[in-house]
């Protein structure tokens, strides 16, 4: 999420910062900083939160710093809300070790507590300020840049990408990382260091990509690379082959990964644009409080994806609002004649707008006369222009077929709806309302907490290659959540599966389980987690390899299952926003050990514009 970027030569290195975080602001970020050592070996910082604009702005477009070397941060706040303060880069007392930091110190509050323990003080509330204050802390001990940096590594617990200027090392970076992307390109007089290669691109095509816990002591030039022990490593020099499409996917391999990454920042942006004054507000939709009031019944048209969407918003609306939910496959609402009723609010869901059949449907809703509400992603495709009310998404462009952050973004779009209308309603207090609502607002954080862990996923993917036929099953949102994943790992990874309520087992499906057959049981629901427990159980007994998608400390749900896969804790009504992302990573995981296109997978398109 954060980015970095650093530079030494013979340019002005602030405007070169300020240019390679522009290409980085696609990560998402709340706030930015630059560092740039002077002539005099003083190292200035200036930050601000915000766009990087604001940046640009206080520093003249990097005019106001001057000096050729040093380093930049955009920041997506993780440990402290987004302000100038929490702003990279974090510094020591003197300002004489000033750092940038990628990734999660997990253990900075032990670290922390160590350091206040040392007689250090603390300023901001982020882990990046404990990272700085530690490698000054081993700095005063060696007197040694590299040395200091080695005995953080051995310290620090979690993921990281650091990059650290030294008062008493002039025009030189010190960086080092671990489960958090690095580059360093190299041009003549020049090197540079950023979280990935389109910040750096334009200035050259030679990179090194930097291992984990390897240590580069950058210089004008020149960059040389230790191990732990202050050996020189030798390492090979990549040149970048990237085409410009290949380039807007911005250091990752698939557009499917990136758009997994952007999670975080679309559900925050789109949790942002719905909040006005720390509450759900529709009128930007075109809905009042009144009409809103008024409607006793809703049905739900969407295809694919969106219809998954559209199955937890029945759960969740029905739950908070109290009022009948209907969800329907576009393709069939628009042929099956449906009944008009002018109480009824009909809501099509897509992220194009352009699908035929769910435009067919919103066609048809219109003709019988009932109030339309469009929740889309793309401005001013058809099905938003044509809708009565609009409801925008703030995914940004989705271009790998099998969706996922336009989907984590239609589910928040369905939460903010069935709390609006439990409200108006008056189906809940005041304060399981406010709950809501903070929880909805930490849903990004625990998003990026999952998405860090990818590696265990990662893992159990390779376990399930040879897989011929996968079940999913759950209960309530739980199951809502199994189709989407099991829709997932069929567009790309051509692995056959199917969801099931987990309580439909019985009546049939559990015939096809035989010794070994995956079963993927999603346990969110405290409410539930008994029965579907018992259905898994009814599996294993016949043969099945059990994984379960679960919270955290779930005793229970681990001794049932061969794997557990855990999430954070959240409200059960919003668990599939969880839940479903390591259900994405495991069909991407998959779809990349197959060889398959993840992002074009065979005869599918991403925009289903006919019958
Ligand atoms: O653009 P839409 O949301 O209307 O598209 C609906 C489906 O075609 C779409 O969700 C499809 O199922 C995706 N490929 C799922 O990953």
């Amino acid at each position: 999420m954060c980015g970095i970027v650093g530079y030494v030569g013979a340019k002005q290195a602030a405007p070169v910062l300020l240019d390679g975080l522009s290409k980085l602001e696609y990560r998402g970020y709340d706030s930015a900083g630059i560092a740039v050592s002077d002539f005099k070996n003083n190292i200035n910082i200036v930050r601000s939160k915000g766009k990087l604009c604001i940046l640009s702005e206080k520093t003249e477009g990097g005019k106001k710093l001057e000096g050729v070397c040093g380093i930049g941060h955009t920041r997506w706040a993780t440990h402290g809300e987004p302000s100038e303060n929490n702003a990279h880069p974090h510094y020591n007392d003197d300002r004489t070790i000033v750092a940038v930091h990628n990734g999660i110190i997990e253990n900075y509050a032990e670290l922390k507590g160590k350091l206040i323990r040392q007689g250090y003080g603390f300023y901001s509330q982020t882990d990046t300020e404990v990272a700085t204050k530690l490698v000054d802390y081993y700095y005063k001990k060696h007197n040694d840049p590299i040395r200091a940096i080695a005995n953080f590594v051995l310290r620090v617990r979690g993921s990281y990408a650091l990059a650290v200027l030294f008062k008493d090392f002039p025009n030189q970076i010190f960086a080092v990382r671990k489960d958090s992307p690095m580059v360093i390109g190299i041009a003549g007089g020049e090197t540079f260091i950023a979280s990935d290669v389109p910040a750096i691109l334009k200035y050259t095509n030679k990179v090194y990509y930097v291992g984990n816990t390897e240590i580069a002591h950058l210089e004008k030039g020149k960059v040389t690379f230790y191990n732990l022990d202050k050996e020189p490593i030798n390492k090979e020099v990549a040149e970048i082959t990237w085409d410009a499409q290949s380039a807007e996917k911005d250091g990752f391999e698939h557009f499917m990964l990136k758009e997994m990454y952007e999670q975080p920042k679309v559900v925050k942006d789109t949790v942002n644009g719905l909040l006005v004054d720390g509450k759900i507000d529709f009128i930007s939709a075109g809905l009042s409080d009144e009409e809103l009031k008024n409607f006793n019944q809703i049905t739900v048209a969407a295809c694919g994806s969106a219809y998954h969407a559209g199955v937890v918003l029945q759960y969740v609306t029905e739950e908070l609002a109290r009022i009948p939910v209907r969800v329907e496959l576009s393709s069939e609402f628009r042929y099956r004649n449906p009944v008009a009723d002018k109480n009824c609010l009909v809501i099509v869901i897509s992220q194009s707008g352009e699908t035929a059949d769910s435009l067919a449907a919103l066609r048809e809703a219109k003709k019988l006369g009932m109030k339309t509400l469009a929740i889309v992603n793309v401005l001013g495709s058809s099905i938003a222009r044509e809708a009565d009310c609009v409801l925008y998404t703030k995914a940004g462009p989705e271009i790998a077929v099998a969706t996922t952050k336009a989907y984590s973004s239609q589910l928040i779009a369905a939460y903010a709806l069935a709390l609006k209308l439990a409200t108006v309603k008056n189906t809940i207090t005041g304060e399981r309302y406010l709950s809501l609502i903070k929880e909805l607002s930490s849903l990004p954080e625990k998003i990026e907490i999952i998405l860090n862990g990818k590696e265990s996923i990662q893992h159990f993917a390779s376990e399930a290659a040879n897989k011929k036929n996968v079940f999913f099953i759950g209960r309530g949102v739980d199951y809502a959540v199994g189709i989407e994943g099991s829709l997932k790992l069929k567009e790309i990874s051509y692995i056959h599966s199917e969801a099931y309520a987990a309580g439909e087992l019985k009546h049939g499906p559990i015939s096809l389980i035989e010794d070994g057959t995956l079963v993927i049981g999603v346990l969110m629901q405290d409410r539930l987690l008994e029965k579907t427990l018992s259905n898994l159980v009814e599996t294993k007994s016949r043969g099945a390899f059990i994984a379960a998608v679960t919270c955290e400390n779930n005793e229970k749900a681990a001794e049932v299952a061969d794997i557990t896969i855990n999430v954070p804790k959240t409200e059960g009504l919003f668990a599939a926003s969880l839940a479903v992302i390591p259900l994405q990573l495991f069909a991407y995981y998959l779809s990349v050990l197959k060889g398959n296109d993840v992002d074009k997978p065979r005869n599918l398109a991403k925009s289903v514009t006919v019958e």
